[in-house]
């Protein structure tokens, strides 16, 4: 339970007590109740505590070669209040010069799964396990993975990011990423389509966008989309046949 919904909690439970304490209505004067009714929405409050974060982030000098190598970091992107959050492993080079995770083809290819589920990009939450793109030599073109030790320094971010947020469900995205978040490394054939948890909240693991632009079969299209279906179960999502049925 946030801070917030803790406060509120509390507080009501003051007001009921107080009120079973005597015999007359509670009043509140016109001042208490214009503030009240001025209060910011609950919305903005998870987002207001991501800026410090995000701020934090933004001047990291804990890998000073990754520091010194990017464009900017790549914080995340989404709704604040997200009931679903998607995990990758690290910036590429798109989203180093756009300063948000996945834009680029795998991006795309998220982007498309999500809308498939029913939710626009902006009413989920999307991060990365590393905020810098991993650096490449001088000169090199693609990108490369981030080492254990890199995600290691980076993952408090995404811990504190995750705890602000609270999302009912997290999907990790590619072997990589689970290493960074569970610090495991195993087949995905064997961590994908069943529920692990990452510090309490339900976590789907699920194969990388990128490896579904690699293997380009309905078999495997099948396999990510039966993720996403648990997904929305567990989200209580009304899923329609048409949906149920994707890439059979
Ligand atoms: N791959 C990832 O894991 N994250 C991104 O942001 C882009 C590609």
């Amino acid at each position: 339970m946030d801070e917030f919904t803790q406060a509120l909690d509390a507080t009501i439970a003051a007001l009921d007590q107080m009120e079973r304490a005597t015999d007359r209505p509670l009043r509140a004067s016109r001042g208490a109740l214009d503030r009240l009714c001025h209060l910011p929405p609950l919305a903005s409050d998870k987002a207001q505590r991501l800026e410090p974060l995000r701020q934090r982030v933004s001047v990291c000098l804990q890998c000073p070669h990754l520091a010194s190598a990017r464009t900017q970091t790549v914080f995340g992107v989404g709704n604040p209040n997200a009931e679903l959050m998607f995990i990758g492993e690290a910036p590429g080079a798109d989203e180093d010069r756009q300063g948000e995770p996945f834009v680029g083809r795998a991006g795309q290819l998220l982007t498309k799964i999500i809308a498939a589920m029913g939710f626009s990009r902006d009413e989920v939450y999307i991060a990365n396990v590393l905020k810098c793109r991993p650096d490449m030599p001088a000169g090199e073109p693609g990108n490369r993975k981030p080492t254990p030790d890199e995600m290691e320094t980076c993952l408090p971010y995404l811990t504190e990011q995750i705890e602000i947020i609270g999302p009912k469900v997290l999907v990790a995205l590619g072997a990589t990423a689970v290493e960074g978040l569970l610090k495991i490394r195993e087949p995905m054939g064997k961590l994908r389509g069943r529920w692990h948890a990452y510090r309490e909240t339900p976590l789907m693991i699920t194969f990388h966008p990128s490896y579904l632009l690699r293997n380009q079969s309905n078999t495997e299209k099948r396999k990510v989309w039966e993720d996403m279906l648990l997904v929305l179960e567990r989200l209580e999502r009304s899923i329609t046949e048409k949906q149920r049925n994707y890439f059979r």
